[in-house]
């Protein structure tokens, strides 16, 4: 018999709003999914689909003029969407910990990255500062940065983006999360250093049997990296799967316009097409499906109807009024 376990992350029916001065944006709508222990989950999207505003809110970290306008979000079973500061002080770094897409911006330029690893024991877990220099070595050795002993006197700005980053994954492991998010983790990067920085991922993943969103919009790494697939578009999750149903059987327009743009997950030597036009604007956004403008299957009823997601299986949904036609499409090609 199959044990149910909470999963590590819920996240049901969120909204996430941006107060403008047109009126409010709703820049995530509707977004369900579920995180388990030891599971990757892609969120991919081109840009402006609402991924890091999604990130940035399950870290509690809702931007400047943005609150939740709906949904619930459960870490371990704990609803934590209007945790006190204290309260996400606590869970921050120590259930839930996030490398953000600018590591140059999420670190302080002007301390030593030995200090921001070590500041992580001190400050989380009270521990004396040689101890807490010596541990943060340690991760930095863990996390392959050469002469770790030595660079933890060195500047964020002295370290190559791929050694950035790998100091960003040390301190988003320093404390043991369960939890890990992603958020384009290697888009800055050279193809060679992202497969090192993803493969370091994966290996502490397995060690540490973390759960993690790995945010992207290149449906080749998550591919190669992810269990699960969430393709946003416009603040909604508008298919879900596993990576192999997806690719193999997209059910969403999108997705399929996607994986054309895609050159290694293309078939054959079809041209490489990238989707025309441009996503919606949030603040006035399209009658129907936020997709149809640019869609070349849309038809009355997807100018007229807001396709809500739709389950195709377990843990298998589409957002669009023709999922299973799609699916049929994909097929035949
Ligand atoms: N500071 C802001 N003020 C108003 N709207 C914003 C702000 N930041 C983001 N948005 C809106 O939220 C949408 C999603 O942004 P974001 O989550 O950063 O996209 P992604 O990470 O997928 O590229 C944007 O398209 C924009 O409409
Ligand atoms: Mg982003």
């Amino acid at each position: 018999m199959h044990e149910t376990r909470t999963p590590l992350l819920e996240v049901e029916d969120l909204a996430v709003e941006f107060d403008t001065p047109r009126g409010p944006l709703r820049a995530v709508r509707g977004v369900s999914f579920q995180v388990g222990e030891c599971e990757t989950l892609a969120i991919v999207g081109e840009s402006g689909s609402g991924k890091s505003v999604t990130a940035h809110t399950l870290m509690g970290l809702t931007p400047l003029l943005a609150r939740v306008a709906g949904g619930r979000v459960a870490i371990e079973g704990r609803d934590v969407v209007g945790l006190p500061d204290r309260a996400w002080q606590k869970l921050r770094g120590e259930r839930i910990a996030m490398i953000f897409q600018d590591p140059l911006s999420a670190l302080n330029p002007s301390l030593t990255v030995g200090y921001q690893i070590a500041e992580m024991f001190r400050r989380h877990r009270g521990t004396g500062r040689a101890e807490a220099r010596r541990r943060a070595a340690e991760l930095m050795a863990q996390v392959g940065i050469p002469d770790a002993e030595r660079r933890l006197n060195d500047h964020p700005h002295r370290f190559s983006g791929g050694m950035r980053q790998r100091v960003m994954i040390a301190m988003a492991l320093a404390l043991d999360p369960i939890l890990l998010i992603a958020d384009e983790p290697t888009t800055a990067l050279d193809v060679t250093v992202q497969a090192q920085i993803l493969r370091l991922l994966r290996r502490r993943q397995q060690a540490d049997r973390l759960g993690m969103i790995l945010i992207s919009h290149d449906l080749g790494v998550v591919a190669r990296a992810a269990d699960r697939v969430a393709v946003m578009y416009a603040g909604r999750i508008v298919e879900t799967g596993t990576v192999a149903e997806v690719y193999q059987r997209p059910a969403h327009p999108y997705t399929i316009g996607l994986m054309r743009a895609v050159p290694t997950v293309r078939d054959g030597d079809a041209p490489l097409e990238a989707i025309e036009g441009h996503p919606p604007d949030l603040a006035a956004p399209p009658t129907g499906c936020a997709f149809h403008p640019r869609c070349p299957f849309a038809r009355d009823v997807c100018r007229e109807e807001d396709p809500q997601p739709r389950d195709l299986g377990p843990r298998r949904a589409s957002a669009c009024h023709f999922a299973e036609e799609m699916i049929a499409h994909a097929r035949t090609r």
